[in-house]
């Protein structure tokens, strides 16, 4: 048996075992890409380096065999940035969306290509939890959003982007239709009450959220209706007041009490009978945030941009009674992101809470470590096309314009519409993005894809294989994919191809993919630690450590 210590905890490991698998049996996690149990390991990605004290540089834990007596390091800032620094490089010509730009762009970070997939399977009551999962009253929002994702949309560079708030639009009011509109199943009681001052986008988002978790919302509003804005700003025949009464119908159904009518002159009077508290006033007057309490900025109530926290513990601000909002959905974003907060502050009230990230102290004397809770997901980004690249992404949707609605804007899509106006959409994100490991350890150590720039590849899709699709864009050259074909004894398999930089892999001989994957396919998928080889249909059904 070999003893070490590995960040100074002692552990014992049979001989020849590595320094990884040490790690591993102590329940320290270190970052592997190019490591798979059970096969050679390429040492090509190094993302899995710890320090031997005593010993210069860094060393690749899946490659070094524990010895008697070592002392490793896997946490230290040198540890850390070495990782970073090899993601980096790794991502510095990778060539992939892990989300859709669509996606990249919605202020309310929808799952659009997600959702798109759904409506064009016929199987909208999936979309709608797609949609909800993010946008509580798509309904709504379909109506009146002016659609920032479809700026962003890779189609229009083609013809014309898709018509993505109809299709929410249309995935709400199937949804309102139904008769069981899709309520989220609620966890179990918190014990847990949060007062959320004002019941317009931003509020009522948040209920939604605050609810699903399991928590207690009593919304108060000085007006006779709920809605906000939605009820009072918007004229009917842009946002018919079925739609927004219906949505809104459905968060009380959820549990939310609603009272109407009631003016909160001061938080003081909320925080007896509350945990926690929102401000989602909408725009507040000059002298508001004193009048309630709260420290005031030269937009709204002085809040953190990141977590919503007022300097005031417990309580928290979120759309326009911050700073003025424009955009509805990017009210409906901040009750969400509030209700994020309002959950983790709950949950740990000395972690996140009467603090700003970039304060030393709160007003309310103790200083507790702050997090972040409204972190978006990492993505890398294609950007522009280059010439021949668009038909790539053409290659799997159909080449009809954009569908207008027959009966016209204001009437929407019908199921038919919508169905033919998904099947435009080019499939931008990528199809691991929950198994890619590259992702997760990029997201998990900050990594930038452009610190380092090395020459673009060009976007080639191979397609020819019915069950996977390779991009060698977003290949690591880990050789794993080799390996697994070799044991799977394929006939012609895949295989390293030109040298040095120029490497890629391949199908030897220039023969099609389905040619040099008859029965590996699933398994290299699997092995992949990347989107490279995935299932068509997407993620990966087993993804390896
Ligand atoms: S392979 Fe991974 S890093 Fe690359 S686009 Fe897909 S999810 Fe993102
Ligand atoms: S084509 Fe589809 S996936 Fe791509 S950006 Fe547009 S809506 Fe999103
Ligand atoms: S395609 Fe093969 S070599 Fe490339 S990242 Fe995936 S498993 Fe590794
Ligand atoms: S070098 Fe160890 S996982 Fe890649």
């Amino acid at each position: 048996m070999a003893k070490l210590t590995i960040d100074n905890r002692p552990i014992e490991v049979p001989p020849g075992a590595t320094v990884l698998e040490a790690a591993r049996a102590l329940g320290i996690e270190i970052p592997t890409l190019c490591h798979l149990d059970g096969f050679e390991h390429s040492t090509s990605c190094f993302v899995c380096v710890v320090k031997v004290k005593g010993k210069p540089g860094l060393v690749p834990s899946c490659a070094t065999v524990a010895t008697d007596g070592m002392e490793i390091e896997s946490e230290s800032a040198e540890v850390r940035d070495a990782r970073k620094m090899a993601l980096e490089l790794l991502l510095s010509d990778h060539l992939g969306d892990c989300i859709g730009p669509c996606h990249a762009v919605c202020p309310a970070h929808m799952n659009i290509p997600l959702m798109i997939r759904q409506i064009a399977a016929g199987r909208l009551r999936d979309a709608v939890v797609t949609v909800k999962e993010h946008i509580p009253l798509p309904s709504v929002l379909g109506r009146i959003c002016p659609a920032p994702c479809e700026k962003g949309c890779r189609r229009g560079q083609h013809d014309a982007p898709l018509s993505i708030c109809l299709l929410k639009r249309i995935v709400g009011d199937a949804d309102l239709a139904a008769p069981e509109p899709w309520l989220p199943e609620r966890k179990p009681s918190t014990g847990r009450r949060v007062a959320i001052v004002g019941a317009g986008p931003a509020g009522l988002s948040a209920a939604w959220y605050l609810l699903r978790d399991g928590h207690a919302v009593t919304l108060f509003d000085d007006h006779a209706k709920p809605g906000g804005m939605l009820q009072y700003a918007v004229p009917e025949e842009k946002l018919p007041r079925a739609a927004l009464d219906a949505e809104i119908a459905l968060i009380t159904r959820l549990g939310a009490e609603v009272r109407l009518g009631k003016r909160v002159e001061c938080i003081a009077e909320l925080r007896g009978d509350s945990d926690a508290v929102l401000i989602a006033a909408g725009e507040l007057r000059p002298g508001d945030a004193a009048r309630l309490g709260l420290p005031a900025s030269k937009t709204g109530v002085e809040a953190d941009r990141e977590t919503l926290a007022t300097p005031v513990r417990g309580v928290f601000a979120a759309g326009g009674a911050i700073r003025p909002q424009k955009m509805a959905v990017r009210s409906v974003a901040d009750g969400r992101a509030a209700a994020a907060s309002i959950a983790a502050f709950l949950s740990a009230p000395s972690v996140v809470g009467g603090v700003s990230t970039r304060r030393e102290s709160s007003r309310d004397g103790d200083v507790p470590p702050t997090v972040s809770v409204t972190r978006h997901d990492f993505s890398t980004h294609i950007g522009k096309l280059r010439e021949g690249e668009m038909p790539v992404f053409l290659a799997e949707a159909t080449d009809s314009p954009r569908v207008e609605p027959a009966s016209g804007a204001a009437a929407g899509f019908t199921e038919g519409e919508a169905r033919r106006e998904a099947l435009r959409c080019l499939h931008c994100d990528c199809r691991k993005p929950g198994a890619c490991r590259l992702r997760r350890w990029s997201a998990a150590l900050d990594a930038s894809p452009s610190r380092f720039k090395a020459e673009r590849r060009n976007f080639v899709q191979h397609r020819q294989h019915g069950l996977i699709l390779y991009e060698p864009g977003k290949c690591i050259r880990c050789g794993l994919c080799i390996q697994v074909c070799a044991r799977a004894k394929e006939e012609l398999g895949l295989t390293f191809i030109g040298r040095g930089f120029d490497v890629v892999v391949g199908v030897p001989f220039e023969r099609s993919i389905a040619e040099g994957l008859r029965k590996a396919a699933r398994d290299c998928a699997a092995a992949c630690p990347t989107g490279a080889l995935a299932l068509r249909e997407g993620e990966d059904p087993s993804p390896p450590r």
